[in-house]
């Protein structure tokens, strides 16, 4: 029980919570871009370094997922372990390495009140997620052959690597100490302007997938409705920034937004 809640119910509520949560938020950030980056403005209230905030905004995606998942009856089954590490191996890194690989932040900053929205949706998720790998679902080792597994990893996987290459991308355009903005060029750069965003949001259809769950499904739409309108804003962002800016790059999605 939680809170007088079976806790099946309860989480059930959650992850409908984080469902209606990917609508609202999709709305907001169609009409307003959230403000941190190259969006970056006045008037949110007291800031934050942006490296700081980055690590502030992701640690429950490391933390409290370890410690709910260690909360779980399952957490020494093989599955929910592979699937703790297929979360962990994305995290970890986005947490405590990709906010020190970052380039030209010297003086950048967040509001903190971007940063601690991140922090409250961020530990929803970690419970949401977490709880059903180690707890509420039921994965029996033959789940490591289900087709929706390995399909789902192979996803997650290609995900994991668009994103990867597309950030590295973005930062190799600066040189150490510069702070401006480029034109990114090169593989998906040539078809979108956020291959990043793109790649983020396969891998997050593919643990959807891995995990064949609401909770996954319920985490894959919420980034995608995070980010994907984002994607719009940055092109947007580039075309009256740059003139010459490919005219034929479309957002996100090659050939079709
Ligand atoms: N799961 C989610 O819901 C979620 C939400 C947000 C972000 N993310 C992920 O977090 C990562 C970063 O996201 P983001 O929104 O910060 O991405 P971004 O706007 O593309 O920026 C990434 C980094 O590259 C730099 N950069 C971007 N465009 C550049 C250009 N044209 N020239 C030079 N430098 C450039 C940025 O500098 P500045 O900081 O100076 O702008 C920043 O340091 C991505 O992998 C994204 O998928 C995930």
């Amino acid at each position: 029980m939680i809170f007088g809640i079976p806790e099946l119910d309860f989480h059930s509520y959650a992850t409908w919570l984080e469902l209606g949560l990917a609508v609202l938020t999709m709305i907001s950030v169609f009409i307003i871009s959230a403000p941190y980056g190259r969006h970056m403005r006045g008037g949110w209230g007291p800031e934050v370094n942006s490296r700081a905030g980055w690590i502030i905004m992701e640690f429950p995606t490391v933390l409290v997922f370890g410690g709910i998942y260690l909360l779980g009856d399952h957490k020494f089954d093989l599955v929910p372990l592979m699937l703790l590490s297929i979360w962990q191996f994305h995290y970890i890194r986005r947490t405590f390495i990709y906010p020190f690989l970052l380039r030209g932040q010297k003086g950048k900053t967040m509001p903190q009140s971007i940063a601690l929205t991140a922090v409250v949706f961020n530990s929803l998720n970690a419970y949401v997620n977490a709880r059903w790998i180690s707890h509420l679902g039921i994965y029996t080792d033959d789940w490591l052959t289900h087709p929706a597994f390995i399909a789902g990893l192979v996803v997650f996987l290609t995900g994991w690597g668009i994103n990867t290459w597309a950030d590295r991308v973005l930062r190799d355009l600066r040189a150490p100490g510069e702070t401006g903005y480029k034109i990114p060029r090169g593989g998906l750069y040539e078809y979108v302007t956020c291959p990043n965003y793109l790649g983020e949001i396969i891998e997050w259809f593919g643990w959807a997938l891995a995990t064949l769950s609401l909770p996954g499904l319920a985490f894959a739409i919420y980034t995608a409705a995070n980010i994907g309108p984002r994607a719009g804003t940055n092109h947007a962002w580039y075309l009256e920034k740059f003139p010459d800016y490919p005219k034929k790059r479309k957002r996100l999605i090659p050939f079709i937004w």
